[in-house]
């Protein structure tokens, strides 16, 4: 892999979509198939400082933001973690998965919350320039299903501070259903980059299928590359 770019994948959907366990099964996958190890992370968060702001933004007492607000706070987080891990990572050579990106202000921030598309592209713009992911996976599940398994995974998980981190899911079936609509829409909009999942399947083929899209997609980059 020296001295080529790596990849970036992102992993976008509702809550509840069981996108961190399909993360780490990916991440087995492309070390035992491809010999790649890619570095794993998460929006918001991924560095010490954007972890910070991820305790304002995701805990349920962590602040009743204006929407605006809250989408400024979560591209400061975005430009930390692209400037100090995601751009260096790549420029080494390394792929890079993230557990959700620029898709999921798109989603929540804009389809869910009403702010203006424009105004987010022109703020992620200032942000990462015409930056984005290789490859996006969006897992899509019916919200009322999705919140009933991010409730069960919240019940059951050891750490206090997830446990709190419901923000999100306590906004409500309407909010997450204009999520999925949004998601979907993202999809439809950028079909070369975008591979819908269904994530109701049985775990093991909702992972199925995100290696089957992997593979169309990245043998359709070699082809381009090739062509062009
Ligand atoms: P997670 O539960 O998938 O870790 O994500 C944390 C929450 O943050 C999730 O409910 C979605 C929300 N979020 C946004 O609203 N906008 C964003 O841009 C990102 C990255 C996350």
């Amino acid at each position: 892999m020296t001295g080529q770019r790596g990849k970036f994948i992102t992993f976008e959907g509702g809550d509840g979509t069981g996108k961190t366990t399909q993360i780490g099964l990916f991440a087995e996958y492309l070390a035992e198939n491809c010999g790649i190890t890619p570095v794993l992370t998460r929006e918001p968060g991924g560095t010490a400082e954007a972890e910070k702001i991820r305790a304002l933004l995701v805990q349920r007492g962590g602040g009743d933001w204006d929407p605006l607000t809250e989408v400024l706070l979560l591209s400061a987080a975005r430009r930390e973690h692209l400037v100090k891990k995601i751009l260096p990572a790549l420029e080494a050579g390394q792929w890079v998965i993230s557990d959700r990106f620029v898709d999921s202000t798109t989603a929540f921030q804009g389809y869910g919350m009403g702010l203006p598309q424009q105004q987010l592209q022109t703020i992620y713009r200032e942000i990462a320039g015409d930056f984005m992911p290789d490859l996006t996976f969006i897992l899509d599940i019916d919200p009322a299903e999705g919140l009933k398994r991010s409730g069960r995974h919240l019940a059951e998980t050891a750490d206090a501070a997830e446990k709190t981190e419901d923000r999100y899911e306590r906004m409500g079936l309407e909010f997450h259903a204009r999520l999925r609509d949004g998601f979907l829409e993202i999809a439809k909009n950028n079909p070369q980059r975008c591979a819908v999942i269904d994530a109701a399947l049985p775990l093991e083929h909702v992972q199925a299928e995100i290696r089957r899209a992997f593979a169309e997609k990245f043998s359709l980059h070699r082809k381009e590359a090739l062509n062009g």
